[in-house]
C-alpha cells in the first residue's frame, strides 16, 4: 500500500479546511460546534452514541464535538500534516491516515455515529458514492450518518473528474437521498456560519438512519 509520502494528489492546507481567519473563524468554529452538538443530542437521546467516527476529519475541528458523546471516537483523514496535528492536540481521539476513504480501513457494523462535515463535497461522483458505501458497511444497524455539505448545485468548481484534484461539487439533497440508499433521511437543516459571509446557502445539515 502507497503511504503517505508517497502522495500524488493535490494537498489540502490549512487554507483549504476553513476559508476564514481569526475573529471570522472563531464564530464560525463557534456555530458549527454548537450545531453539530445539537443535532448529535437528538440522536444520543433516540439511540445511546457509544462510538463514533468522522471521515475526512481534517485536524479533527469537529471531531472533537464527537468525544462528548462517545467513548470510542475515530477521525480518519487524507492528509498526513493534519493527522500529525490532531494526534497532539486532541489525545482522546485516535487518529488515522488514509490514502483511499473508500478502502477498508475500519470493521464492519461498528459505529452508531458516523459524521461527514465539507468533506464528501470535495470528493469526484464516483469516489464519493465509494466512500458512502463505506461509511454505510461500517455503521451499525439502526445507526445514524450526519453529512453536513453543500448543497447549492451552482457551487461547483475544480476538476470535477479527477480523483487526484481538487474541487467542489454540491450535490441536491434528493442526489445525497440516492447515494445513501437503502438509508432513510429523517431530518435536515440549514448550515448556519458567521453572518457576514458573502453567500446565504452554504450547505444543508443530513440525518440519515441504517
Ligand atoms: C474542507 S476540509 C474539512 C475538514 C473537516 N471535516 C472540518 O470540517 O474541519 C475537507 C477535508 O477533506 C479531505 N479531502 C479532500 N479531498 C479528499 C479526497 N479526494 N480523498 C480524501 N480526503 C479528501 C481534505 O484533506 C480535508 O481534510
Amino acid at each position: 500500500m502507497m503511504n503517505s509520502e508517497q502522495q500524488n494528489w493535490i494537498p489540502y492546507q490549512m487554507k483549504d479546511v476553513v476559508d476564514v481567519n481569526d475573529a471570522k473563524m472563531s464564530v464560525r468554529n463557534y456555530i458549527e460546534q454548537k450545531d453539530l452538538r445539537c443535532y448529535l443530542s437528538l440522536i444520543n437521546n433516540k439511540r445511546k452514541i457509544n462510538a463514533a467516527a468522522e471521515f475526512g476529519c481534517g485536524y479533527g475541528r469537529m471531531t472533537q464535538v464527537l468525544t462528548e458523546f462517545a467513548s470510542k471516537v475515530i477521525g480518519l483523514e487524507r492528509e498526513q500534516s493534519f493527522v500529525n496535528e490532531a494526534v497532539t492536540l486532541i489525545p482522546n481521539v485516535t487518529f488515522i491516515q488514509v490514502n483511499d476513504l473508500s478502502s477498508k480501513i475500519l470493521s464492519g457494523d461498528t459505529f452508531d455515529v458516523i459524521i461527514t462535515f465539507t468533506f464528501l463535497q470535495h470528493l469526484i461522483d464516483e469516489q464519493a458514492q465509494k466512500v458512502i458505501k463505506e461509511m454505510i458497511r461500517c455503521l451499525k444497524t439502526h445507526g445514524h450518518i450526519l453529512i453536513c455539505e453543500e448543497t447549492d448545485e451552482t457551487q461547483i468548481f475544480g476538476n470535477i473528474h479527477d480523483p487526484l484534484g481538487q474541487c467542489t461539487i454540491a450535490r441536491s439533497v434528493e442526489k445525497y437521498c440516492e447515494y445513501f440508499n437503502p438509508l432513510v433521511l429523517e431530518l435536515t437543516a440549514p448550515r448556519r456560519i458567521e453572518p457576514d459571509y458573502p453567500r446565504e446557502n452554504t450547505g444543508t445539515y443530513m440525518i440519515f438512519r441504517k
